[in-house]
């Protein structure tokens, strides 16, 4: 077996231009020309070996994504399952839409313009359990604040974690700036498993282990509150109406009113 040392992975990225970035400077406001088209960006923050990013662009070609880690190592391993994927599945090697890059999340508004993103999805992010490390979550607001102002008008964050702790410091987090929340689930995958989602590699595991996986979607882009807010006014239309018509096929229990005084 060959063993790669820190700069034969070093190189192997490098040889790679058309896929891995290793300096974002010169893309921010500027990755709509590394695509080559206008589509909307998505972007995973801390992708790992990037299982989730590849499968993503092979499964929606129209929209561009990007997956940020910050070890070559990794970007190494992402740009190797990427090209795989993407010769399964379309016979290529070359994802034309998919970026990896490699930085730290801690520069993310010297990476992006602002208004640049349409969606972060944040996997399976570090806990960081201890409280002195708190300011290290991805969820943090002072992470967030960056986020939405990287975040276009249908902006939106998908979160996902096995993290009790972290989930429920996000949901606090996004809660106290004031954020819309939906699709809050704290037993993703209870009935079966939703294959309709992609699994990240973390995912995989702790499915396989029983873990629950809690998952939240954050509205940020004022088209996007709007249309959130459409769809809840439909529903509770939709809702209302259903109770009507169970009231009107249910038989009348109010007493019979008779003339006889
Ligand atoms: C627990 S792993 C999750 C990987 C993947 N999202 C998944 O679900 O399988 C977290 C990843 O975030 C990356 N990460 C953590 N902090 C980061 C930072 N500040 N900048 C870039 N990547 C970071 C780590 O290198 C690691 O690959």
């Amino acid at each position: 077996m060959r063993l790669r040392g820190r700069k034969g992975i070093l190189e192997s990225i490098e040889a790679q231009p058309e896929l891995v970035v290793l300096d974002a400077a010169p893309h921010k406001g500027r990755w709509r020309e590394f695509f080559g088209n206008d589509n909307p960006i998505y972007i995973e923050l801390g992708m790992g070996k990037g299982k989730f990013i590849s499968d993503m662009s092979v499964r929606n070609p129209h929209i561009n994504y990007i997956g940020v880690d910050m070890y070559d190592e990794l970007i190494r391993r992402a740009s190797e399952k990427a090209r795989n994927a993407w010769e399964a599945a379309h016979g290529t090697t070359q994802p034309p839409n998919l970026a990896l890059l490699r930085a730290n999340i801690e520069g993310i508004e010297s990476m992006f313009a602002p208004g640049e993103v349409q969606r972060i999805h944040l996997n399976f992010s570090d806990p960081w359990p201890k409280a002195k490390h708190a300011r290290r979550r991805l969820t943090h607001p002072r992470f967030v604040a960056k986020y939405i102002e990287i975040l276009n008008e249908l902006g939106e964050i998908h979160l996902k974690t096995d993290s009790q702790s972290l989930f429920e410091f996000s949901l606090n987090s996004f809660a106290d700036m004031e954020l819309h929340m939906r699709s809050i689930s704290l037993h993703l995958h209870k009935e079966e498993l939703r294959d309709d989602l992609v699994l990240t590699e973390y995912e995989g595991k702790f499915v396989e282990r029983g873990n629950n996986i809690h998952r939240v979607e954050v509205v940020i882009g004022e088209q996007a509150i709007a249309a959130h807010k459409a769809a809840k006014r439909a529903a509770q239309i939709k809702d209302q109406a259903a109770e009507t018509s169970t009231e009107d096929n249910e038989p009348s229990t109010a007493p019979t009113v008779t003339s006889e005084g």
